[in-house]
């Protein structure tokens, strides 16, 4: 018998107890979807190829995956786990003398590891079907495992009697099958039962009944089979994934000082030596240099920093890169297609959007930058706006090396300053600036002798 083996993952299913006008399966944690979780940890154990059952909102399941990731299989209705494995049986039947893993798709938690017994008991033992089970302290909801006379077989919540309902061993909805063995019995199964659905678990009291051998392994990571059928039981498995990727980064490196308040995506990836302060969140596929500081409050998403950037506290940074040395917050937003270069430091209340920051240029407070391209060494004054956007059309504002933008400076884009130009405090800049020129335009300053006093009296 071939060591290759097909992979089936059920996801056909709406899940209604999540509420959710989204298909459960669809549903992300940490960055990921559950399904893309199952797929992947499927995928750690090279199966020949893998296929998903869909049916309920197939198309966007569908669009989780590359193109030939993974093949499809719909099942138009949703009857059962039985009825979605029978409608991969034109598949199934192209492999008759190989082996399929079926897994629920509704399984984030599990890791390749855990899985790995499940093949090597299968090999060894010749099984028509091998299962994982698992003993856990809270079984409801959950097809309970019953041995008798030899025989092992999965008897589902809703039909088992009181006695057989405190059983704590359940079946956990991984399964690996003999292609052949599972074919002979699946159209055997049927809906005569309290839900009038076709149970793929039902397939274990028929093998047994036609003397075809089942065996199953018993996992010691029950934890990774917690059922995720609410939002609640959703927050909870999150959770368990935060603490994995935690750890994770921590063996390899990172502090993570509050692994507590800390989220981290499960796409992430942060270099050594850098430290993360308690309530941080950074998601999607941010990657983080080496020998950086996030501190408190700091929200990165699908961002890139380099190497001892420091981000002060309560910053967003959104689709944008940091490179070395640079400092950012506290109190910045940095919004989609921000560069900031080498060294460059931007301080509190600074807003950039669409904008290149040279190396270390500044910008301390209160500024607005959107669509600049800011080269390097430039002074942005406190209260600089680039005045982008006309109310139709954005424009783009350049400011040459070295420049110095005065205080409250309004630069209407389109607009260029040259090298090394300054533009005097409390200006609105309309026009190009040439290279080392001063530019101020503000109404020349006024006064009125004792105009106060005369005011009083009036
Ligand atoms: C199932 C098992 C139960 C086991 C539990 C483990 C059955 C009958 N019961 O129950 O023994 O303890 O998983 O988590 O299998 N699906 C389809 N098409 C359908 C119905 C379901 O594709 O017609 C998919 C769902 O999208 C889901 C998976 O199959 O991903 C499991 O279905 P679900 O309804 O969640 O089964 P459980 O009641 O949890
Ligand atoms: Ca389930």
């Amino acid at each position: 018998m071939s060591q290759a083996f097909l992979a089936l993952i059920l996801a056909a299913g709406k899940g209604t107890r999540f509420k959710s006008e989204r298909i459960k399966v669809l549903h992300p944690l940490l960055g990921k979807s559950m399904l893309r979780l199952v797929v992947d940890s499927i995928l750690g154990l090279k199966p020949q190829n893998v296929h998903v059952v869909v049916g309920y909102q197939k198309k966007e399941v569908m669009g989780e995956f590359t193109s030939g990731e993974v093949a499809f299989i719909t099942q138009k209705e949703q009857l059962g786990t039985a009825h979605a494995v029978l409608a991969a049986k034109g598949v199934l039947k192209k492999y008759m003398n190989k082996d399929v893993l079926i897994m629920n798709g509704d399984l984030p938690l599990v890791r390749t590891e855990t899985l790995k017994p499940l093949l090597t008991l299968h090999r060894r033992e010749k099984n028509a079907l091998t299962f994982l089970s698992a003993e856990l302290e809270n079984p409801t909801g959950f097809g309970r495992i019953i041995h008798s006379a030899g025989a092992t077989r999965v008897i589902e919540e809703k039909d088992a009697s009181p006695s057989e309902r405190k059983i704590k061993e359940v079946n956990t909805g991984v399964y690996l099958f003999k292609i052949k063995d599972l074919l002979d019995v699946l159209p055997k199964v049927s809906n005569q039962n309290k839900k009038g659905e076709f149970y793929l678990t039902d397939v274990t009291g028929i093998m047994a009944q036609e003397g075809r051998k089942i065996g199953f392994h018993k996992t010691k990571h029950a934890g990774e089979f917690v059922g995720v059928n609410s939002r609640y039981e959703l927050a909870q498995a999150i959770d368990v994934l935060r603490e994995r990727k935690i750890r994770s980064l921590s063996e390899k490196g990172a502090t993570i000082l509050d692994p507590r308040t800390t989220w981290i995506d499960l796409d992430v990836k942060i270099g050594a030596d850098t430290v993360i302060y308690p309530s941080v969140i950074i998601e999607g596929h941010s990657v983080i240099g080496r020998e950086c500081r996030l501190y408190p409050f700091t929200h990165i998403r699908d961002s890139r920093l380099g190497n001892r950037v420091e981000i002060l506290g309560s910053t967003e940074i959104v689709e944008s890169v940091i490179e070395d040395e640079a400092r950012v917050g506290p109190f910045s937003r940095i919004r989609p297609d921000s560069i900031i270069r080498k060294k460059a430091k931007v301080g509190n209340f600074v807003e950039m959007k669409n904008t290149v920051f040279g190396k270390q240029s500044k910008a301390m407070h209160l500024s607005y930058l959107g669509d600049c391209e800011i080269k390097d060494s430039v002074n942005v004054g406190a209260g600089t706006i680039a005045c982008n956007y006309d109310g139709r059309e954005k424009h783009k504002t350049l400011i040459e090396e070295g420049a110095f933008i005065g205080s409250g400076t309004e630069l209407v884009a389109p607009v260029k300053i040259g090298k090394r130009a300054y533009i005097g405090a409390g200006s609105t800049i309309t026009k190009n600036v040439s290279p080392g020129a001063l530019a101020v335009s503000r109404s020349k300053q006024i006064e009125k002798k004792n105009w106060s006093r005369r005011k009083r009296k009036k």
